[in-house]
Protein backbone atom coordinates (compact mmCIF):
# COMPACT_ATOMS: atom_id res chain seq x y z
CA UNK A 1 0.00 0.00 0.00
CA UNK A 2 0.98 3.38 -0.82
CA UNK A 3 2.09 6.18 1.74
CA UNK A 4 -1.25 8.45 0.32
CA UNK A 5 -3.38 5.43 0.29
CA UNK A 6 -2.34 4.60 4.20
CA UNK A 7 -2.97 8.04 4.55
CA UNK A 8 -6.34 8.32 2.81
CA UNK A 9 -7.27 5.71 5.21
CA UNK A 10 -6.61 7.19 8.54
CA UNK A 11 -8.55 10.43 7.34
CA UNK A 12 -11.29 7.68 6.81
CA UNK A 13 -10.89 6.56 10.14
CA UNK A 14 -10.60 9.86 11.56
CA UNK A 15 -13.76 11.22 10.07
CA UNK A 16 -15.40 8.24 11.34
CA UNK A 17 -14.64 8.84 14.55
CA UNK A 18 -15.40 12.36 14.93
CA UNK A 19 -19.13 11.32 13.67
CA UNK A 20 -19.27 9.01 15.77
CA UNK A 21 -18.04 11.00 18.77
CA UNK A 22 -20.81 13.84 17.77
CA UNK A 23 -23.36 11.00 17.69
CA UNK A 24 -22.56 10.17 20.78
CA UNK A 25 -22.40 13.47 22.67
CA UNK A 26 -26.01 14.62 20.64
CA UNK A 27 -27.40 10.91 22.24
CA UNK A 28 -25.63 11.78 25.30
CA UNK A 29 -27.19 15.30 25.92
CA UNK A 30 -30.27 16.49 24.43
CA UNK A 31 -30.26 18.98 26.86
CA UNK A 32 -28.93 22.50 26.55
CA UNK A 33 -28.34 25.77 28.60
CA UNK A 34 -31.00 27.99 26.71
CA UNK A 35 -33.94 25.71 26.89
CA UNK A 36 -36.14 28.11 28.24
CA UNK A 37 -34.76 31.54 27.18
CA UNK A 38 -37.55 32.72 25.22
CA UNK A 39 -40.16 30.87 27.44
CA UNK A 40 -38.98 31.58 30.60
CA UNK A 41 -35.88 34.18 30.49
CA UNK A 42 -36.19 34.85 34.52
CA UNK A 43 -35.87 31.25 35.37
CA UNK A 44 -32.47 31.67 36.93
CA UNK A 45 -33.22 34.31 38.99
CA UNK A 46 -36.17 33.36 39.87
CA UNK A 47 -34.90 30.18 41.50
CA UNK A 48 -32.02 31.83 42.73
CA UNK A 49 -34.05 33.94 44.80
CA UNK A 50 -35.79 31.05 46.37
CA UNK A 51 -32.42 29.29 47.19
CA UNK A 52 -31.33 32.23 48.71
CA UNK A 53 -34.04 32.35 50.97
CA UNK A 54 -34.42 29.01 52.08
CA UNK A 55 -30.67 29.04 52.94
CA UNK A 56 -31.29 32.33 55.10
CA UNK A 57 -33.41 30.45 57.45
CA UNK A 58 -31.62 27.11 56.96
CA UNK A 59 -27.85 26.56 55.81
CA UNK A 60 -28.74 22.50 55.80
CA UNK A 61 -31.31 23.18 52.83
CA UNK A 62 -28.37 23.50 50.51
CA UNK A 63 -27.70 19.62 51.05
CA UNK A 64 -30.97 19.00 51.12
CA UNK A 65 -31.68 20.26 47.37
CA UNK A 66 -28.46 18.21 46.82
CA UNK A 67 -28.96 15.26 47.11
CA UNK A 68 -33.04 15.44 45.95
CA UNK A 69 -31.31 15.75 43.06
CA UNK A 70 -29.10 12.81 43.00
CA UNK A 71 -31.69 10.87 44.49
CA UNK A 72 -34.28 11.80 41.73
CA UNK A 73 -31.91 11.18 39.02
CA UNK A 74 -30.69 7.61 39.81
CA UNK A 75 -33.87 6.16 40.13
CA UNK A 76 -35.74 6.29 36.58
CA UNK A 77 -33.53 9.10 35.65
CA UNK A 78 -33.72 13.20 36.44
CA UNK A 79 -37.88 12.98 35.97
CA UNK A 80 -38.53 14.38 39.60
CA UNK A 81 -40.07 10.96 40.15
CA UNK A 82 -38.63 11.06 43.76
CA UNK A 83 -40.99 14.53 44.33
CA UNK A 84 -44.30 12.30 43.86
CA UNK A 85 -46.59 12.28 46.77
CA UNK A 86 -48.20 8.88 48.21
CA UNK A 87 -47.55 6.06 50.34
CA UNK A 88 -46.32 3.76 47.13
CA UNK A 89 -43.78 6.91 45.93
CA UNK A 90 -40.02 7.23 46.59
CA UNK A 91 -40.56 9.66 49.38
CA UNK A 92 -41.25 6.27 51.48
CA UNK A 93 -38.60 4.07 50.17
CA UNK A 94 -35.92 3.24 52.84
CA UNK A 95 -33.36 5.56 51.67
CA UNK A 96 -35.67 8.89 51.67
CA UNK A 97 -37.98 8.00 54.30
CA UNK A 98 -37.15 10.44 57.26
CA UNK A 99 -34.06 11.42 55.33
CA UNK A 100 -35.09 13.24 51.98
CA UNK A 101 -35.92 16.90 52.18
CA UNK A 102 -36.63 19.80 50.86
CA UNK A 103 -39.67 19.02 49.33
CA UNK A 104 -41.64 22.23 50.77
CA UNK A 105 -38.69 24.52 49.40
CA UNK A 106 -39.17 22.98 46.09
CA UNK A 107 -43.01 23.68 46.15
CA UNK A 108 -41.97 27.61 46.59
CA UNK A 109 -39.84 27.69 44.15
CA UNK A 110 -42.52 26.17 41.47
CA UNK A 111 -45.27 28.38 42.83
CA UNK A 112 -42.46 31.72 42.09
CA UNK A 113 -41.87 29.65 38.72
CA UNK A 114 -45.07 28.71 38.01
CA UNK A 115 -46.45 32.58 38.53
CA UNK A 116 -43.99 34.09 36.14
CA UNK A 117 -44.28 31.77 33.30
CA UNK A 118 -47.39 29.11 34.08
CA UNK A 119 -46.42 25.57 32.41
CA UNK A 120 -43.67 25.48 30.77
CA UNK A 121 -40.46 24.25 33.60
CA UNK A 122 -40.44 21.14 34.43
CA UNK A 123 -40.14 19.99 38.25
CA UNK A 124 -36.90 17.71 37.07
CA UNK A 125 -35.08 21.13 35.70
CA UNK A 126 -35.87 22.90 38.86
CA UNK A 127 -34.27 20.28 41.01
CA UNK A 128 -31.26 20.63 38.51
CA UNK A 129 -31.00 24.40 38.95
CA UNK A 130 -31.52 24.54 42.43
CA UNK A 131 -28.80 21.61 43.43
CA UNK A 132 -26.50 24.37 41.26
CA UNK A 133 -27.50 26.98 43.52
CA UNK A 134 -26.89 25.53 46.82
CA UNK A 135 -23.21 24.27 46.02
CA UNK A 136 -22.67 27.33 44.51
CA UNK A 137 -23.97 29.58 47.61
CA UNK A 138 -22.02 27.15 49.70
CA UNK A 139 -18.70 28.23 48.89
CA UNK A 140 -18.46 25.73 45.77
CA UNK A 141 -18.17 25.78 42.58
CA UNK A 142 -20.96 26.97 39.63
CA UNK A 143 -21.57 25.71 36.06
CA UNK A 144 -24.28 26.39 33.22
CA UNK A 145 -27.33 24.07 33.90
CA UNK A 146 -28.45 21.91 30.91
CA UNK A 147 -31.80 22.25 30.84
CA UNK A 148 -35.07 20.06 28.90
CA UNK A 149 -35.94 17.71 31.19
CA UNK A 150 -40.09 16.33 31.29
CA UNK A 151 -41.17 15.37 34.45
CA UNK A 152 -42.19 11.39 34.64
CA UNK A 153 -45.53 10.08 35.09
CA UNK A 154 -44.63 7.29 37.93
CA UNK A 155 -42.81 7.04 41.13
CA UNK A 156 -40.45 3.86 41.50
CA UNK A 157 -40.59 3.17 45.49
CA UNK A 158 -38.47 -0.49 44.40
CA UNK A 159 -36.55 0.94 42.03
CA UNK A 160 -35.35 3.47 45.15
CA UNK A 161 -34.66 0.76 47.42
CA UNK A 162 -33.00 -0.69 45.34
CA UNK A 163 -30.73 1.50 42.65
CA UNK A 164 -29.59 4.20 45.16
CA UNK A 165 -26.38 3.46 46.89
CA UNK A 166 -26.50 2.54 50.71
CA UNK A 167 -24.04 3.29 53.60
CA UNK A 168 -24.29 -0.39 54.67
CA UNK A 169 -22.86 -1.89 51.40
CA UNK A 170 -19.58 -2.92 49.96
CA UNK A 171 -17.69 -0.27 48.02
CA UNK A 172 -18.04 -2.54 44.74
CA UNK A 173 -21.56 -2.76 45.30
CA UNK A 174 -21.31 0.91 45.76
CA UNK A 175 -19.40 1.28 42.24
CA UNK A 176 -21.88 -1.07 40.15
CA UNK A 177 -24.66 1.52 41.10
CA UNK A 178 -22.88 4.52 39.39
CA UNK A 179 -21.83 2.59 36.82
CA UNK A 180 -25.47 1.32 36.05
CA UNK A 181 -26.48 4.41 35.34
CA UNK A 182 -23.08 5.62 33.69
CA UNK A 183 -21.45 6.93 35.72
CA UNK A 184 -17.78 5.83 36.95
CA UNK A 185 -15.16 5.67 39.52
CA UNK A 186 -14.15 9.22 39.22
CA UNK A 187 -17.54 10.30 39.61
CA UNK A 188 -18.22 7.66 42.47
CA UNK A 189 -15.25 9.76 44.65
CA UNK A 190 -16.02 13.47 43.68
CA UNK A 191 -19.70 13.24 43.97
CA UNK A 192 -19.01 11.57 47.38
CA UNK A 193 -17.48 14.81 47.58
CA UNK A 194 -21.17 16.55 48.49
CA UNK A 195 -20.97 15.35 51.94
CA UNK A 196 -18.92 17.94 52.76
CA UNK A 197 -21.82 19.62 53.24
CA UNK A 198 -24.94 18.23 55.47
CA UNK A 199 -25.94 15.91 57.92
CA UNK A 200 -26.45 12.23 58.69
CA UNK A 201 -28.38 10.60 61.23
CA UNK A 202 -27.44 8.03 63.68
CA UNK A 203 -29.15 4.92 62.14
CA UNK A 204 -27.07 5.66 59.17
CA UNK A 205 -23.49 4.96 61.41
CA UNK A 206 -24.55 3.42 64.40
CA UNK A 207 -23.13 -0.09 63.37
CA UNK A 208 -19.44 1.60 62.90
CA UNK A 209 -19.52 2.24 66.54
CA UNK A 210 -20.35 -0.66 68.46
CA UNK A 211 -18.98 -4.18 68.13
CA UNK A 212 -19.15 -3.98 64.34
CA UNK A 213 -20.55 -6.99 62.92
CA UNK A 214 -20.26 -9.61 65.72
CA UNK A 215 -16.64 -8.92 65.98
CA UNK A 216 -16.31 -7.39 69.22
CA UNK A 217 -15.22 -4.20 68.18
CA UNK A 218 -16.32 -0.64 66.64
CA UNK A 219 -14.88 -0.13 63.06
CA UNK A 220 -10.85 0.35 63.45
CA UNK A 221 -11.15 2.71 60.49
CA UNK A 222 -12.86 5.58 62.44
CA UNK A 223 -10.72 7.88 64.16
CA UNK A 224 -11.01 7.61 68.33
CA UNK A 225 -11.84 11.10 68.86
CA UNK A 226 -14.86 11.22 66.38
CA UNK A 227 -15.61 7.54 67.71
CA UNK A 228 -16.25 8.32 70.77
CA UNK A 229 -18.20 11.57 70.17
CA UNK A 230 -20.07 9.56 68.24
CA UNK A 231 -20.84 6.64 71.00
CA UNK A 232 -22.03 10.14 72.84
CA UNK A 233 -24.34 10.89 70.23
CA UNK A 234 -25.90 7.57 69.10
CA UNK A 235 -25.71 5.26 72.41
CA UNK A 236 -27.28 1.77 71.67
CA UNK A 237 -30.50 2.78 72.24
CA UNK A 238 -30.43 6.10 71.78
CA UNK A 239 -32.44 8.46 69.07
CA UNK A 240 -32.16 6.57 65.30
CA UNK A 241 -32.57 10.37 64.38
CA UNK A 242 -29.59 12.44 66.30
CA UNK A 243 -27.70 14.09 63.65
CA UNK A 244 -24.09 14.77 63.10
CA UNK A 245 -22.09 17.17 60.22
CA UNK A 246 -20.82 14.75 57.72
CA UNK A 247 -18.00 17.38 57.55
CA UNK A 248 -17.31 17.88 61.03
CA UNK A 249 -14.54 20.49 60.02
CA UNK A 250 -16.72 23.15 57.98
CA UNK A 251 -20.32 21.92 57.65
CA UNK A 252 -21.80 24.38 55.64
CA UNK A 253 -18.63 25.20 53.37
CA UNK A 254 -18.54 23.26 50.41
CA UNK A 255 -14.80 22.67 50.39
CA UNK A 256 -12.36 20.18 49.95
CA UNK A 257 -12.47 19.06 53.78
CA UNK A 258 -14.51 16.15 52.71
CA UNK A 259 -11.17 14.38 51.25
CA UNK A 260 -8.81 15.65 54.62
CA UNK A 261 -11.42 14.09 56.82
CA UNK A 262 -10.82 10.52 54.81
CA UNK A 263 -7.88 10.74 55.32
CA UNK A 264 -7.56 11.08 58.72
CA UNK A 265 -10.19 8.25 59.45
CA UNK A 266 -12.86 11.50 59.95
CA UNK A 267 -15.46 9.54 57.45
CA UNK A 268 -19.05 9.46 59.34
CA UNK A 269 -20.35 6.85 57.29
CA UNK A 270 -18.32 3.66 56.34
CA UNK A 271 -19.58 4.52 52.43
CA UNK A 272 -17.04 7.46 53.10
CA UNK A 273 -14.40 5.71 55.24
CA UNK A 274 -14.30 2.96 52.55
CA UNK A 275 -12.72 5.02 49.67
CA UNK A 276 -9.41 5.64 51.66
CA UNK A 277 -9.56 2.62 54.49
CA UNK A 278 -10.18 -1.16 54.98
CA UNK A 279 -8.77 -3.63 52.80
CA UNK A 280 -12.09 -2.76 50.10
CA UNK A 281 -10.46 0.78 49.49
CA UNK A 282 -9.06 0.18 45.58
CA UNK A 283 -6.21 2.30 44.54
CA UNK A 284 -7.77 4.48 42.37
CA UNK A 285 -10.36 5.48 44.70
CA UNK A 286 -7.43 6.11 47.05
CA UNK A 287 -5.47 8.37 44.70
CA UNK A 288 -8.61 9.69 43.87
CA UNK A 289 -9.15 11.31 47.93
CA UNK A 290 -5.34 12.34 47.87
CA UNK A 291 -5.54 14.36 44.93
CA UNK A 292 -9.28 15.95 45.71
CA UNK A 293 -7.72 16.65 49.07
CA UNK A 294 -4.43 18.45 47.74
CA UNK A 295 -6.46 19.82 45.03
CA UNK A 296 -9.26 21.97 44.98
CA UNK A 297 -9.71 23.15 41.77
CA UNK A 298 -9.47 19.07 40.82
CA UNK A 299 -12.12 18.27 43.41
CA UNK A 300 -14.65 21.01 42.08
CA UNK A 301 -13.82 20.67 37.76
CA UNK A 302 -14.51 16.79 38.43
CA UNK A 303 -17.25 17.45 40.44
CA UNK A 304 -18.63 19.98 38.31
CA UNK A 305 -17.91 17.14 35.65
CA UNK A 306 -19.69 14.37 37.41
CA UNK A 307 -23.15 16.21 38.31
CA UNK A 308 -23.18 17.26 34.54
CA UNK A 309 -23.63 13.66 33.91
CA UNK A 310 -25.43 12.80 36.84
CA UNK A 311 -28.06 15.71 35.71
CA UNK A 312 -28.08 13.63 31.94
CA UNK A 313 -29.16 9.87 33.14
CA UNK A 314 -32.38 8.17 31.36
CA UNK A 315 -33.87 12.09 30.26
CA UNK A 316 -37.25 12.53 29.27
CA UNK A 317 -37.28 15.04 26.38
CA UNK A 318 -39.36 16.38 23.61
CA UNK A 319 -43.04 15.49 24.23
CA UNK A 320 -42.08 12.06 26.39
CA UNK A 321 -43.09 12.81 30.14
CA UNK A 322 -44.82 16.26 30.78
CA UNK A 323 -44.49 19.73 32.64
CA UNK A 324 -45.82 18.72 35.85
CA UNK A 325 -48.90 21.82 37.19
CA UNK A 326 -47.71 20.67 41.41
CA UNK A 327 -44.68 18.69 41.57
CA UNK A 328 -45.87 16.72 44.14
CA UNK A 329 -48.31 15.38 41.42
CA UNK A 330 -49.16 14.09 37.68
CA UNK A 331 -51.56 16.39 36.17
CA UNK A 332 -54.62 14.90 35.52
C1 LIG B 1 -21.64 7.13 47.23
C2 LIG B 1 -22.78 6.71 47.70
C3 LIG B 1 -23.59 7.49 48.70
C4 LIG B 1 -24.10 7.01 49.85
C5 LIG B 1 -24.00 5.58 50.36
C6 LIG B 1 -24.76 8.09 50.51
C7 LIG B 1 -25.42 7.99 51.71
C8 LIG B 1 -25.89 9.06 52.45
C9 LIG B 1 -26.47 8.96 53.76
C10 LIG B 1 -26.69 7.68 54.53
C11 LIG B 1 -26.76 10.22 54.17
C12 LIG B 1 -27.39 10.62 55.50
C13 LIG B 1 -28.89 10.61 55.35
C14 LIG B 1 -29.62 10.78 56.67
O1 LIG B 1 -29.00 10.61 57.71
O2 LIG B 1 -30.82 11.07 56.66
C15 LIG B 1 -26.39 11.11 53.12
C16 LIG B 1 -26.54 12.47 53.16
C17 LIG B 1 -26.21 13.31 52.12
N1 LIG B 1 -25.79 12.93 50.86
FE1 LIG B 1 -25.18 11.10 50.34
N2 LIG B 1 -24.64 9.23 49.76
C18 LIG B 1 -23.94 8.90 48.64
C19 LIG B 1 -23.64 9.74 47.59
C20 LIG B 1 -24.04 11.06 47.51
C21 LIG B 1 -23.96 11.88 46.34
C22 LIG B 1 -23.51 11.40 44.96
C23 LIG B 1 -24.41 13.12 46.67
C24 LIG B 1 -24.54 14.35 45.82
C25 LIG B 1 -23.67 14.72 44.92
C26 LIG B 1 -24.77 13.06 48.07
C27 LIG B 1 -25.21 14.13 48.81
C28 LIG B 1 -25.60 14.06 50.13
C29 LIG B 1 -25.87 15.23 50.94
C30 LIG B 1 -25.69 16.67 50.50
C31 LIG B 1 -26.28 14.76 52.19
C32 LIG B 1 -26.76 15.59 53.39
C33 LIG B 1 -28.26 15.82 53.25
C34 LIG B 1 -28.88 16.67 54.33
O3 LIG B 1 -28.20 17.13 55.25
O4 LIG B 1 -30.12 16.87 54.25
N3 LIG B 1 -24.56 11.80 48.54
N4 LIG B 1 -25.87 10.39 52.06
C1 LIG C 1 -32.28 23.69 22.93
O1 LIG C 1 -33.06 22.50 22.81
C2 LIG C 1 -34.37 22.75 22.32
C3 LIG C 1 -35.09 21.41 22.33
O2 LIG C 1 -34.30 20.39 21.82
C4 LIG C 1 -34.32 23.38 20.94
O3 LIG C 1 -35.64 23.67 20.52
C5 LIG C 1 -33.50 24.64 21.00
O4 LIG C 1 -33.37 25.15 19.69
C6 LIG C 1 -32.14 24.33 21.56
N1 LIG C 1 -31.39 25.59 21.67
C7 LIG C 1 -30.13 25.68 21.28
C8 LIG C 1 -29.48 27.02 21.45
O5 LIG C 1 -29.51 24.74 20.81
C1 LIG D 1 -38.43 0.60 38.69
O1 LIG D 1 -37.06 0.34 38.83
C2 LIG D 1 -36.72 -1.00 38.54
C3 LIG D 1 -35.26 -1.17 38.87
O2 LIG D 1 -35.11 -1.45 40.21
C4 LIG D 1 -37.02 -1.32 37.09
O3 LIG D 1 -36.70 -2.64 36.81
C5 LIG D 1 -38.49 -1.05 36.82
O4 LIG D 1 -38.74 -1.20 35.45
C6 LIG D 1 -38.89 0.35 37.25
N1 LIG D 1 -40.33 0.48 37.18
C7 LIG D 1 -40.91 1.53 36.61
C8 LIG D 1 -42.41 1.56 36.68
O5 LIG D 1 -40.31 2.43 36.06
C1 LIG E 1 -14.69 8.97 34.18
O1 LIG E 1 -15.22 9.75 33.14
C2 LIG E 1 -14.58 11.00 32.94
C3 LIG E 1 -15.33 11.71 31.83
O2 LIG E 1 -16.62 12.02 32.26
C4 LIG E 1 -13.13 10.80 32.61
O3 LIG E 1 -12.49 12.05 32.50
C5 LIG E 1 -12.48 9.99 33.69
O4 LIG E 1 -11.14 9.72 33.37
C6 LIG E 1 -13.22 8.68 33.90
N1 LIG E 1 -12.63 7.97 35.03
C7 LIG E 1 -12.34 6.67 35.00
C8 LIG E 1 -11.76 6.08 36.23
O5 LIG E 1 -12.54 5.99 34.00
C1 LIG F 1 -20.52 -8.94 69.69
O1 LIG F 1 -21.65 -9.46 69.02
C2 LIG F 1 -21.65 -10.85 68.89
C3 LIG F 1 -22.82 -11.32 68.05
O2 LIG F 1 -23.56 -10.26 67.55
C4 LIG F 1 -21.68 -11.48 70.29
O3 LIG F 1 -21.63 -12.88 70.17
C5 LIG F 1 -20.48 -10.99 71.08
O4 LIG F 1 -20.57 -11.46 72.40
C6 LIG F 1 -20.42 -9.46 71.11
N1 LIG F 1 -19.17 -9.05 71.72
C7 LIG F 1 -19.10 -8.05 72.60
C8 LIG F 1 -17.74 -7.72 73.15
O5 LIG F 1 -20.08 -7.38 72.93
C1 LIG G 1 -10.18 22.10 59.72
O1 LIG G 1 -9.16 21.85 58.79
C2 LIG G 1 -8.12 22.82 58.81
C3 LIG G 1 -7.12 22.46 57.72
O2 LIG G 1 -7.76 22.10 56.56
C4 LIG G 1 -7.46 22.82 60.16
O3 LIG G 1 -6.47 23.84 60.20
C5 LIG G 1 -8.49 23.07 61.23
O4 LIG G 1 -7.90 22.94 62.50
C6 LIG G 1 -9.65 22.10 61.12
N1 LIG G 1 -10.66 22.46 62.08
C7 LIG G 1 -11.37 21.57 62.76
C8 LIG G 1 -12.41 22.11 63.70
O5 LIG G 1 -11.22 20.37 62.62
Amino acid sequence: MSRSSNSNVSFVLFALFITISCTALQVKSQLNTSFYSTTCPTLLKIVRRQVVNALKSEMRMAASLLRLHFHDCFVNGCDASILLDGSDGEKFALPNLNSARGYEVVDSIKTAVENACPGVVSCADILAIAARDSVLLSGGPSWKVLLGRRDGLVANQTGANTLLPSPFETLDAIISKFIAVGLNLTDVVSLSGGHTIGFAKCATFRFRLFNLSGTGVPDDTLESSLLSDLQTLCPLNGDDNANTELDQNSTDLFDNHYFDNLIAGKGVLRSDQILFSSSEALEETKSLVEGYSNSLNLFFSDFVNGMIKMGNINLLTGSNGEIRNNCRVVNS
